[in-house]
């Protein structure tokens, strides 16, 4: 049993998508989470600066004493997750394997596409870790850099979201049956990509898939929090404006957070 938070980082609102998984999966856990929405996005800056700025918020969640890193993010996974994983110890997981293996169990046809951050796609990950697993899975990769700018300005649904949408995704229509959302603040789009991509193509959401994978791991090490242990004590820390943060956490999350600003 262990009693600490687990701690979520992303270069913004977009790891939110996984922590609203684990409150459906995991109710009984804490979160402390770090957002660095002051220097999002990530996607377009270079390898080093995404390397640095990971750190730094690893860094963060570790003076609140959490008892495992969840890299909330697809950019950062791609340039660091190797990295921490083998200097920190206690467990640091990713959301780029859970997406393309959930990617390999949904696919039909073999057709799988996959959209990211500029970072994520040119890194070619996803279709390496597919690959890897099944090396007859034909991959198609897009980057879709106006997306976060869209998530994290609170447009999930307006006419301007949709028309970026749809000129963004015309190359991929028809083309696969299954599509993963390699960057988490996507699936905050994610009525508006299903009504552009057609209700047959399944759009495998990389964060929800790693919460399974959180679990596995706190079964295996023994790290649950302890059922004696009533309420819960969630934190949010940003970089940028907290009621901003907020206003899409509470949405998203569907109830009230406490939201902090934080200099890294
Ligand atoms: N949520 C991040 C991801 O999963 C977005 C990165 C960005 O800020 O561009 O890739």
């Amino acid at each position: 049993m262990d009693n600490r938070p687990i701690g979520f980082l992303d270069s913004g609102v977009g790891g939110l998508t996984v922590v609203r998984e684990l409150l459906r999966q995991l109710p009984h856990e804490d979160v402390v989470y770090i957002g660095d929405s002051a220097r999002a996005p990530y996607g377009p800056r270079p390898a080093e600066q995404i390397r640095d700025y990971t750190w730094q918020m690893v860094n963060f969640l570790l003076t609140k004493n959490v008892k495992m890193i969840v890299l909330a993010c697809n950019t950062a996974t791609a340039v660091v997750w190797e990295e921490v994983k083998a200097k920190l110890d206690i467990p640091v997981l990713g959301v780029i394997l859970p997406g393309a293996s959930a990617a390999i169990k949904s696919t039909t046809h073999q057709k799988i596409g996959v959209i990211g951050t500029p970072m994520t796609v040119s890194s070619g990950i996803y279709q390496e870790k597919i690959q890897h697993l099944a090396p007859d899975m034909e991959v198609t990769s897009l980057a879709c850099p106006k997306f976060v700018p869209l998530v994290e300005s609170n447009e999930l649904t307006s006419s301007v979201s949709k028309k970026v949408v749809y000129e963004t995704l015309k190359p991929l229509v028809g083309k696969v049956d299954t599509l993963v959302l390699g960057c988490t603040h996507y699936p905050l789009l994610k009525p508006i990509i299903q009504n552009v991509m057609g209700p047959s193509v399944k759009l495998i959401d990389s964060g929800a898939e790693c919460v399974r994978d959180i679990s596995v791991l706190l079964n295996y090490f023994e790290l649950n929090k302890s059922r004696e242990l009533a309420g819960q004590n969630h934190r949010f820390y940003t970089t940028a404006n907290a009621n901003s943060f907020a206003a899409i956490a509470e949405k998203w999350l569907e109830r009230s957070v406490n939201v902090e600003h934080v200099n890294l």
